[in-house]
């Protein structure tokens, strides 16, 4: 299966992922990194693993319709058949979402569907809950909304910081993702999302 991901900055998720394939224990094959932010770190990281890559945000369109076009272009060039979004933050519009039903997969660093937005690590720890976690899910047009396919919970120790509970809910991330996405589009499991919410951790 042909992936693109995107992202919009630092990348360890994409670095994850690209790990997991170089390995083999991720079937699939990364033909395009898209990112909203031509100076992101994350275009870095896809030269180094020799990922082509597409960069351009939607401040350089006319209407976010034109953007999204062009995005689609992009990937029909690339015959992309899944899009895997490691922490671009954008809202996927109605165009992509029609032309990849099904077919687009969010991780979101809470559980959902507590804390869904743009701050969901500092959301909860804000709020004092003792757990928190990742959630790996399908894209619907909602923020965050969309049918739960795995999550993995991690603890809120007493001595936390807000640094330290984010690079334990990373850490968690970096070690769900590519498990989840061999399931779904490694293995073509496509109903490992129906079922439950599973916690593989
Ligand atoms: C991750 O926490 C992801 O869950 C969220 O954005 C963050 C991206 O981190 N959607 P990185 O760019 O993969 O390091």
């Amino acid at each position: 299966m042909k992936v693109a991901i995107f992202a919009s900055g630092n990348g360890s998720n994409f670095e994850a992922i690209m790990q997991a394939v170089a390995a083999k224990e991720l079937e699939m094959e990364v033909v395009l990194l898209f990112s909203d932010q031509r100076e992101s770190y994350v275009l870095n990281r896809a030269k180094k693993y020799q990922i082509p890559t597409a960069a351009f945000s939607p401040k350089e369109f006319d209407s976010r319709q034109a953007y999204e076009q062009a995005v689609l272009d992009v990937l029909q060039e690339n015959q992309v058949d899944w899009i895997v979004l490691a922490g671009y933050m954008r809202i996927i519009g109605k165009k992509l979402l029609k032309a990849y039903p099904n077919r687009i997969i969010n991780i979101h660093p809470s559980l959902l569907p507590a804390f869904p937005g743009l701050h969901g690590i500092k959301d909860a720890f804000e709020a004092g809950v003792s757990q928190t976690g990742v959630t790996i899910h399908f894209v619907d047009a909602g923020v965050d909304t969309g049918p739960i396919i795995a999550q993995g919970k991690v603890s809120v120790h007493s001595d936390d910081t807000l640094e330290s509970l984010e690079e334990r809910i990373h850490k968690k991330e970096h070690e769900l993702y590519p498990k989840v996405l061999q399931q779904i589009i490694g293995k073509g499991n496509l109903d490992f999302k129906i079922k439950e919410n599973r916690n593989l951790s």
